[in-house]
């Protein structure tokens, strides 16, 4: 890591009850309960809470509980062989160049004014690193969050073959985040999915990792963009997800406490910085909705990208 781990240490806090770290040998100690979270690897860094959250009664999503406790208690191991949802590995050139023009214009919303290199950036279900490898060219430290330790194996090794020195992986549940409101940029991606109560608490988890002035940037699916899809002339392939509309994400925001936002749409179709996809993206229904939301007690600057989602959408 280009940056020691007393650095890192300042941006963290126990997921367990939220006092401040303190660097200690192999890893850190929390100041308050004395819990010791080690350092798995050179750069891994295991903040697994102690216990997962509890959901309530029927209505939250029973598949994804169920996932979420295996890995939960799956044991902290760094595999040779371990490979990340989304790994380009197992997907083809055309949905890979779908994901890079979707992460370029994630940062060109997350970064849509100005701002420093020096910044702490921090993808909170980052996967297969798709987002934290092009961020670590453009911010100072990088966290890479994931509950899956194969996500975190395979993302790791990735970026040590590509020399990629600033990024700290961390082992770490969603709903109850390790970070100090210490984050200025956050990402989390096709993870805002499983319903009302999950994305619920998880957008109030996004809130209260962000710094004062921190901005997040999240997405939604639409999945009946396509109109096949709504005449139901195309097979169901998001089964037990949940897709918003427009209304419903507005619903959903304010009732995650989430007062200023800024859209933007994802349009899979065409690039809208590309030739004749600069026209036609403003017709097509998009496949996200991205959303940008801004810390608890920070405002979101009026941009030229909302004025225009304001009107044109
Ligand atoms: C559908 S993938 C999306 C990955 C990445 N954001 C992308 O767009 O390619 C969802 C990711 O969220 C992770 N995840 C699920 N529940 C989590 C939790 N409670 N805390 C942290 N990560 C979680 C999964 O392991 C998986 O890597
Ligand atoms: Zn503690």
């Amino acid at each position: 890591m280009p940056f020691s781990l007393d650095e890192v240490t300042l941006h963290l806090c126990c997921p367990d009850d939220g006092a401040p770290m303190a660097r200690s040998a192999n890893g850190v100690l929390c100041e308050q309960c004395h819990r010791f979270y080690p350092l798995l690897s050179t750069n891994i860094l295991d903040l697994l809470p102690s216990r997962p959250i509890t959901f309530p009664g029927r209505s939250e999503p029973a598949l994804y509980r169920q996932g979420y406790l295996t890995e939960f208690f799956r044991p902290s191991e760094i595999r040779a062989d371990a490979r990340a949802w989304g790994a380009p590995e197992a997907r083809s050139q055309k949905w890979l160049r779908l994901r890079e023009r979707q992460a370029r214009e994630v940062f060109q919303f997350l970064r849509v004014e100005p701002c420093e290199a020096n910044l702490v950036f921090c993808d909170l279900s980052a996967g297969a690193g798709h987002c934290t490898f092009r961020a670590a060219q453009e911010y100072r430290m990088v966290f890479h969050c994931d509950l899956s330790m194969d996500a975190l194996a395979y993302a790791s090794a990735k970026a040590r073959a590509s020399h990629l020195e600033n990024i700290v992986f961390v082992h770490a549940d969603y709903f109850q985040p390790p970070f100090r409101s210490s984050v200025d940029h956050l990402i989390c991606l096709d993870t805002l999915i499983r319903g009302p109560w999950h994305e619920t608490k998880l957008l109030r988890s996004i809130q209260s990792v962000l710094n004062s002035s921190g901005t997040a940037v999240v997405d939604f699916h639409n999945w009946w963009h396509n109109p096949l899809r709504r005449l139901g002339l195309l097979p169901d392939n998001f089964v037990g997800n949940k897709s918003y509309t427009r209304k419903e994400l507005t619903g959903l925001l304010a009732s995650s406490g989430i007062e200023q936002f800024q859209t933007q749409s994802f349009v899979q179709e065409v690039d809208p910085c590309a030739g004749p996809g600069k026209v036609l993206a403003r017709f097509i229904p998009p496949t996200r909705l991205m959303v940008r939301l801004a810390g608890v007690r920070a405002s979101l600057p009026q941009t030229a990208v909302e004025r225009h989602e304001e009107n044109g959408a």
